[in-house]
């Protein structure tokens, strides 16, 4: 939707064919971390407005580790940047009601798509076919943008002998749950002897919070009781005493993985986001991404119709590269705040020295910091 939206502020025609229901899309709880690279390019793309209002800035980054210890990172100190708490729920909302604006809907609920005729060798124009309200249907086109998630058509229709992918698998998975309930003030990462825990927002309001679980559980085996209990135990007293539980109106679990597949462009078809490459939520940089490879691909597209195919050409390999500073950095925030299960005592001595160096140094505050709020575009 958003490189729907900024081709479309470019008056290059575009048609978008989603799965979902709306309904569906605007349930679902993502992220909610934006890198400063992110606001701008909302803003650019003219979807800022509510962003600016509602969302809430944060200046640092808190780790508490070794139970009582409270690391607290100042990214504007350290490297001049910040970073805005806004859900992806709510940039959706802001994409749909642009869209809505000049009768640009997407085509909703669009059943058994196929990609057609987007080799390099194949001649005439691409195309996509679906079945919509009953009715097959099959549209013509220059590209194919592949945005539709880890799970979609776009990637598995690139021979695999085309594509090399790099995966990472975690032995955990995280349980995350929503309350109407006012967060606390910070963005809060816990390293704790019981399991990582993670404390967010969404609005002055709404509080959304994680802690590590085993990837056998099920959201059965958690009661919001359990889950309040858990997360307190694994929070520092002082905040632990200050935080106000509530009944969850949201909880789920997901397993954490690295995943990229190469490259992000084949023939006529550009895959961007999850469709290419997956995160581990530590960190929140799946959505940023995905807003980066809109960025470089809408520019590329654009520039085509200008006449300069330079952006096409090195879509895969500039995308990639941010691609791989953000996977690079998701792993090693995964593995400093994480217990894995096979961990050994040595394991917990140089993740407790590294935390101990954040902690004492400036420069590596700053390394962290750097990453944290998103390398430059
Ligand atoms: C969320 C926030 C984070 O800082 C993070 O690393 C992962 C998730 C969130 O609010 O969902």
């Amino acid at each position: 939707m958003l490189l729907a939206q900024m081709l479309r502020q470019a008056g290059v025609d575009h048609l978008v064919v989603e799965r979902q229901s709306r309904q569906h899309v605007l349930s679902r709880i993502r992220a909610g971390v934006l890198e400063w690279g992110t606001v701008d390019t909302l803003r650019r793309a003219g979807v800022g407005e509510r962003m600016n209002t509602e969302g809430h800035v944060h200046e640092t980054i808190n780790i508490a580790w070794g139970g009582t210890e409270l690391l607290s990172v100042n990214t504007m100190e350290r490297v001049g940047r910040l970073m805005m708490a806004y859900g992806q729920t709510e940039i959706q909302k802001d994409l749909y009601a642009a869209a809505d604006a000049v009768d640009a809907e997407p085509i909703f609920e669009a059943d058994g798509v196929a990609l057609h005729n987007f080799h390099q060798h194949e001649s005439g124009p691409a195309s996509i076919s679906f079945l919509a309200n009953g009715v097959k249907d099959r549209i013509e086109c220059d590209f194919i943008a592949g945005c539709d998630g880890f799970h979609g058509v776009s990637r598995s229709s690139i021979p695999k002998e085309a594509r090399t992918e790099y995966e990472k698998l975690y032995p955990f998975g995280w349980l995350g749950i929503l309350s109407e309930t006012p967060p606390l003030p910070i963005l809060l990462y816990a390293n704790h002897e019981r399991g990582f825990a993670l404390c967010s927002m969404r609005n002055p309001l709404l509080s959304r919070y994680y802690v590590q679980c085993p990837l056998t559980d099920t959201i059965e085996d958690w009661s919001d009781d359990r889950f309040w209990t858990e997360l307190l135990a694994r929070l520092p007293p002082e905040q632990a005493g200050s935080l106000r539980t509530g009944p969850s109106i949201e909880k789920s679990i997901a397993p954490l993985r690295s995943f990229v597949s190469e490259p992000m462009r084949f023939g006529r078809l550009f895959l961007a986001g999850d469709a290419a490459h997956i995160v581990p939520p530590t960190g929140a940089k799946g959505l940023n991404l995905a807003v980066s490879d809109v960025h470089y691909l809408s520019s590329a597209l654009i520039g085509h119709y200008h006449g300069d195919d330079t952006g096409l050409d090195s879509y895969s390999s500039t995308a990639l590269a941010r691609v791989w500073g953000a996977v690079r950095f998701s792993w090693w925030l995964t593995t400093l705040l994480h217990r894995f299960p096979d961990q050994t005592a040595f394991d917990g001595r140089t993740q407790a020295q590294e935390l101990a160096h954040l902690a004492r140094s400036e420069r590596a505050q700053a390394a962290m910091a750097e990453q944290y709020v998103g390398l430059d575009y």
